[in-house]
């Protein structure tokens, strides 16, 4: 499964990135605007910070598909081709993605919540769909069971759009994610910290450190002993 930061923080993006194997990130234009700075340069930032191959997924403004492939053409001119343009799931938007991906330019279905959504943009060569898990829950839906839904039916018809779940608001949700079969997921910088943390790794390490300097010392590596 690939993980993604769901960002346009650059500082977050260096200090995750630093440590864990991440593929790429995700913005949308809530995300962008937060950092109130110029967007060209951020989107630079943010390439230079992934470094090469990692995935980049911006999302289009346009409300027309002459707008948005615009959009999408300019991304993948700028970014190069691990840019994704990350187009809304509207009548414009699926046939954006159709000339997109003719053009052989990557694209990302967004704002995605019904299983139909992710077939048609998947059908029109979607790279990747992207369902709001967080915000479906919000509304008394089942999230994780359209991430699901989606998953089964890209397997059952042989399609080879990857599902990127996102729009995340705890641990539970990305578990039963990556259970339902997800290829990747989009995950904010604070909540991706947590997904390593837990009380039991924390007390086993310190208990197998004290063990150990009994014998050997304080601080004592085994690079120091051999
Ligand atoms: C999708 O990639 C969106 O950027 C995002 O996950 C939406 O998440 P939110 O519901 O936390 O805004």
């Amino acid at each position: 499964m690939l993980y993604l930061l769901d960002t346009a923080n650059v500082k977050d993006i260096r200090r995750i990135c630093d440590v864990y194997p991440i593929d790429g990130v995700t913005t949308n234009p809530t995300l962008i605007s937060k950092e109130k700075t110029d967007f060209k340069e951020l989107l630079m930032k943010i390439k230079d910070v992934l470094g090469l191959g990692k995935m980049i997924h911006v999302q289009t403004l346009g409300e027309n598909s002459e707008d948005i492939v615009n959009e999408g053409e300019a991304l993948n001119r700028f970014l190069g081709e691990n840019a994704y343009a990350k187009i809304p799931v509207t009548p414009q938007g699926i046939k954006a993605i159709q000339i997109l991906s003719q053009k052989g330019i990557k694209t990302t279905a967004t704002a995605v919540f019904t299983p139909q959504q992710a077939l048609i943009a998947a059908r029109a060569g979607a790279d990747f769909v992207a369902p709001y898990v967080n915000r479906l829950d919000n509304i008394v839906g089942d999230g994780v069971e359209i991430v699901s839904e989606i998953v089964r039916e890209f397997k059952i018809y042989n399609l080879k759009t990857k599902v990127v779940a996102a729009s995340f608001k705890n641990l539970e949700q990305i578990h039963k994610a990556s259970q339902a079969g997800t290829h990747a997921v989009t995950v904010a910088p604070e909540l991706f910290e947590k997904l390593l943390q837990h009380p039991l790794t924390d007390s086993s390490i310190k208990k197998f450190e004290e063990d150990w300097e009994t014998i050997y010392g304080k601080d004592k590596l085994i690079s120091d002993l051999i």
